[in-house]
Formats: structure tokens, sequence, C-alpha cells
């Protein structure tokens, strides 16, 4: 038989048979499967490092309750704390099978080849759709910008991205579970203020304290910087944590749940990327948990009624950006990433428009793209814009491209006159002119800028830089003059500090140390360290919300990571609620 003919064959009998051997040979398949996985979690630089050799946990939390490859997919797409893994290891889908595979075994979580098939199909979907949309039409602009690495004209040769029209989408929020609330833990007094902090695991650059592995949702005293009480979330209710937000009336609080609970065991139902828990802001303890079609990454209050909401990475269906009313918790509206013509980051409003962080291509929102340049892949980047949405029409009003790669925030000014666009992977800040888009001045900030604030008379941009996207431990921030974009000081701060808000007394400098699970409090005036307040277990916090008691009890919002709410304003020197 020549050799044509013996392929042939071959090629017939594997055709037939194929299938059957599959089938017979499922637990050898598993248990390679498993021995390739255990060597991927022992690479070099993998798993072990931060979650163990037997995966119960260290930096990271446990992974005993058996993550699917999806759930492995997600936190590569979504938690910048295992972006090592991303450059490192890179795993494929095979890979990501295996480590599951073999997760699950050290876990005594059992998984048939079934479940195998069902994820290798929904995971290589998802890569494909992701794939798909990183493909970005290069204008002759964004060729020329390419060429010559500048930012001069990239206002002027702007061409837009958003599709014309209403871009509204919807997405049905589904109740996932509801839970007894418990006893209060907590009682506010009147008059006072207080603030409340999310937290999750304790955070990477501690050492000398027992890891937890909770998500926590943390109360302290506005005015004493004391922490008065924490309430862990269950733990089969833990997800990776960020954003603090609450409703204007300061009586519930999200934070981010688990996926697990939203796909069935096999993780075959459609695919969603994390939960949203519902938290009784005084017993601390979860009351609903909801899909909300996306994994939430930040959110705020919009016009005191409503919470903006944006996602590290939507589900199938789901949405990027959207407004949700915490009164029915029901999505009033949203927009897709692709509706924009590219990738959305985050979202911020003055109340009136909704201003999105926008990126070149659709990679989810993730931190590939300055990463990217910061670390030297690439030499450039197309430009990153601002989009500009009108929530009554939900039309794209403007497009503001700026100097800069990945910006990570959006600092508007008590009059919406002027935006300010602290960019990651390019360690600048730009000014952005709100009715013109001109750029009126781009400055240098420290390494990998992420959040900032305006002092109380708006003659400060306070920056902090946090090394995002540079795999750098920032730990300054950077003030700026407003007028003139120059540089006024550096105030040295702590490890991967991400948010930086003014107080609602407009009198401290709030910083939220990602790396050392604390927060640091300055004086707004002298630039003096009042306070580093320790987080329990020092949890990694994200977000940073003031709640107000009135002289009746009743609670308010007066601050979160977008700004000032229930009417105050320390621009206008409005005195806080009495
Ligand atoms: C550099 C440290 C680091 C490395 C390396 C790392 N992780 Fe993680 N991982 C974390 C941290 C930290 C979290 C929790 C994030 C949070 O709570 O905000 C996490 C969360 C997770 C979760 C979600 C767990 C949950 O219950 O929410 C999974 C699944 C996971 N990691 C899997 C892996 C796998 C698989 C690898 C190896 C391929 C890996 N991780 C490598 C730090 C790391």
């Amino acid at each position: 038989m020549n050799r044509k003919k013996l392929s042939l064959l071959l090629g017939i009998l594997t055709f037939l048979v194929g299938p059957v051997f599959a089938q017979m040979d499922s637990t050898i398949d598993l248990e390679a499967m498993s021995a390739k996985g255990k060597e991927l979690y022992f690479e070099r630089v993998s798993c072990w490092v931060c979650h163990s050799d037997d995966a119960s946990g260290g930096v990271g939390p446990t992974l005993l309750n058996g993550p699917t490859p999806l759930d492995i997919q997600e936190q590569l797409d979504s938690n910048p704390q295992m972006a090592v893994i991303v450059s490192e290891l890179n795993p494929s889908v095979d890979d990501l099978l295996a480590l599951s595979v073999y997760i699950r075994d050290l876990g005594g979580n059992s998984t048939s080849l079934d479940d195998v098939n069902g994820w290798r199909t929904e995971l290589t979907a998802m890569l494909a759709a992701k794939a798909d949309a990183t493909v970005f039409a290069l204008t002759a602009r964004d060729k020329k910008v390419l060429e010559i690495q500048s930012f001069d004209t990239v206002v002027e040769d702007w061409q837009r991205k958003a599709k014309t029209g209403s871009l509204k989408q919807d997405y049905q929020v589904t109740e996932l579970a509801t839970y007894d609330n418990g006893e209060a833990v907590f009682s506010p007094e009147p008059g006072k203020t207080y603030f409340y902090q999310n937290i999750g695991t304790t955070a990477r650059r501690v050492r000398d304290v027992e890891p937890s592995n909770y998500t926590q949702v943390v109360i302290g005293d506005a005015d004493t910087k004391e922490v008065i009480v924490s309430g862990a979330m269950p733990e089969e209710l833990r997800g990776a944590v960020h954003t603090t937000v609450l409703t204007p009336d300061a009586r519930y609080v999200y934070i981010i749940g688990p996926s697990s609970g939203v796909a069935p065991q096999g993780g075959r139902a459609l695919r969603v990327p994390a939960t949203l828990l519902k938290v009784d802001a005084l017993t601390l303890q979860p009351i609903k948990q909801l899909d909300v079609g996306g994994r939430t990454h930040h959110a705020q209050i919009f016009q005191d009624k409503y919470l903006l909401i944006d996602t590290f990475i939507a589900s199938p269906g789901g949405l990027d950006v959207f407004l949700f009313d915490p009164e029915t918790d029901q999505i009033i509206g949203g927009v897709r990433s692709e509706d924009l013509g590219g990738s959305s980051y985050t979202a911020y409003t003055d109340n009136e428009f909704i201003y999105i962080l926008m990126q070149p291509g659709n990679d989810g929102g993730m931190l590939d793209g300055a990463a990217r340049v910061a670390s030297g892949q690439a030499t450039t980047s197309l430009p990153y814009w601002v989009s500009k949405l009108d929530p009554e029409t939900w039309e794209v009003v403007a497009e503001y491209p700026y100097s800069g790669f990945r910006g990570d925030w959006i600092i508007i000014d008590s009059d919406s006159d002027y935006l300010y666009v602290p960019a990651a992977g390019s360690a600048n800040v730009s000014k952005i002119n709100n009715s013109t888009g001109a750029i009126e001045w781009s400055t240098p900030t420290g390494i990998g800028p992420y959040g900032g604030t305006l002092n109380a008379d708006e003659t400060e941009l306070w920056v902090s830089n946090k090394g995002e996207a540079t795999g750098a431990l920032g730990r300054t921030l950077t003030v700026v003059d407003t007028e003139s974009g120059r540089g006024l000081d550096t105030v040295f701060s702590g490890y991967q500090a991400d948010h930086v808000l003014l107080s609602p007394d407009g009198k401290e400098m709030w910083v939220t140390s990602n790396g050392e699970g604390r927060i640091y409090v300055f004086d707004a005036a002298t630039k003096e360290q009042l306070k580093v307040i320790d987080m329990p277990q020092r949890g990694n916090p994200h977000g940073l919300v003031w709640v107000q008691y009135d002289e009746n009890g009743v609670g308010h919002v007066v601050r979160d990571q977008g700004g000032f709410h229930n009417g105050i304003n320390p621009a206008d020197g409005r005195p806080l609620i009495k």
C-alpha cells in the first residue's frame, strides 16, 4: 500500500472510531490534563506563587472551590494582580482547561469530560469574540500618528468612532438569591459623617498580618478616622473586589460578588462574569445577589437617584456602561462598547452627561494596550478618547481625543467647563475644554497615574501615581496647577494608591492604597500626612464613600468617587447638611 492510500485509510478509521476512542479515553484524558495543569501551576511565575502550593490561598484567595477555566480567564481579563500571568504564562485554551482540571482535583471537585468539552466551546467562543473585536479600522490620521508619534493634531484630525443616533440598550437584571439581612452592627449618630470602604483580600504588599480571604464592607468615623466596624461577606459570596458605591439614601452598599453563583455547575449556562451584592448598610450583610450583566468595575451616584456603573467585562448581552435604579435594582438603559467604536474603560458624570474613557480596538477594557506601550513592546498606540454621552437621548454628542495612552479617570470641575484625564500608559494628565474639546495643556505626572481630584477652590489637581499598567509600584501624588498645568508638588503616599478624593468638607485628601491595604489622609492645604488608616486584615481598598446623617438621623451620601452629592459642594463653600 502506498503512503497516500495508507494515510487515507487511517483518516477514515480515525473519523469512524475517533469519537468512540475519545469517549473511552475520558479518564486518561483527564489524568493527562491534570498532569499538564500541575506543570503549568508550578511554572516559575505561576499560580502557586500567590495561591500557594496546595491552592489553599496566599496573597490570592483559596482556589479549592474549583474554578472553571472561564473563571480563570475572567480573572486574567479583570484582575490587575494577575496581569503577570498574562505576560509570563499567556495560557492557551488547552492550558486553561488543564489548569482548571488540576486545581479542581486539588479541591476534590469532580470534572467530567462533558464539562471539559462544554468549557472548551464556551472559552473558544469567548476568546474568538474578543479577537474579532480587536480589529480596529485605521484612519489616515491613525496611520499618521503611528508614523510620527505625536499628539499635535489629534483633535483636528479626529474622525468620529461612535455610531450616530440613540445607542440605548437594555439588560434585564436578575435576582439570583435573597438573604436575611440580620442584625444591625452599626448605629450612626445624627449630625455625624462616616466613610464606607469595600475591601478585598489582604493587599499584596502586606507581609505582617494573617491573610484574609474575605471581602468586607468597612465603616469608619470620618472625623476621628478610625475604623468602627466591618462586615465580611460569607465565603461563598466573595469575589475580586472593586469599587464602593452606596445608594443616595445610604441604606445600601454594593460590592462585587462571585461569578460562580451565576454559572450553574459545569459553567455551560450563559456566561456572566460576576455578580453584584446588595448589602444592608447597617447590618453589613448581603440581602441580594444580582446578575447585572457584567463584572462591575466602577460605580457612582448619578443625579442623586441612579447609579452609573461601568463593567470590566460585560457578559454576552450585557452592557459596558449603564444607569441602574437602586429602588428597583433594574437597569434603565446603557450602551455597549462596540457602539461607541472602541473599548470602554470607566465612566464619570457631571450629572448631566456621561463621560466614558475609550480606547482603540476592543479588548474588553483590559490593560493590554497601555501595558504594551509602558513596557516598550509597542512604541505607540492609536489615540484614546473621551466619549460624551447624553443619557436623555443616549447619543454620543462629542468625542474628545487627548494626548496620552489609557486614561484612567475623568475629573470634572464644578461648572463642567473642563475635564482632566490622567493617562497611565504615558504618565501624563491632560486638561480638555468640555465645550470645544481643545486640549488646554498636557503635563507629566509620576508613574502610571490613576485617580485624581481637585482641591476645594479648584486651583490644584491631585493625581495618584499608582504604577498602573507599568508593573511599577508608584507611591507618590503629583499636584498640578489647574490654570497653567505646572507641577506644584510631589507628595509621598502609599504603594499603588489608585483613588484620591477630596473629603466633603474640602479640607482633606484621602488616598486608598491597594498595595498596602490602607487609606492615607493628607491636609489638602499643607499637604501634611494627617493619618494612615489600616483596613481590617489590611484588605485591599477600592472606592471610598462619605455618608452624612442629618439631625433627624437620616443618611445621605455626600461624596463618592464620582463627586459630591445631596447638595454638597466644597467649591461653592456650601456647608454640610444640617
Ligand atoms: C501575583 C499574584 C497572583 C498570581 C501569580 C495568580 N493569582 Fe489568581 N488571584 C490573585 C489575587 C490577589 C486574587 C484576588 C483578587 C481580589 O480579591 O481582588 C486572585 C483571584 C483568583 C481567582 C478568583 C478566586 C475567587 O474566588 O474570586 C482565580 C480563579 C484565580 N485567581 C486563579 C489563578 C490561577 C489559575 C493562576 C495561575 C495561572 C493565578 N490565579 C495566579 C493573585 C494571583
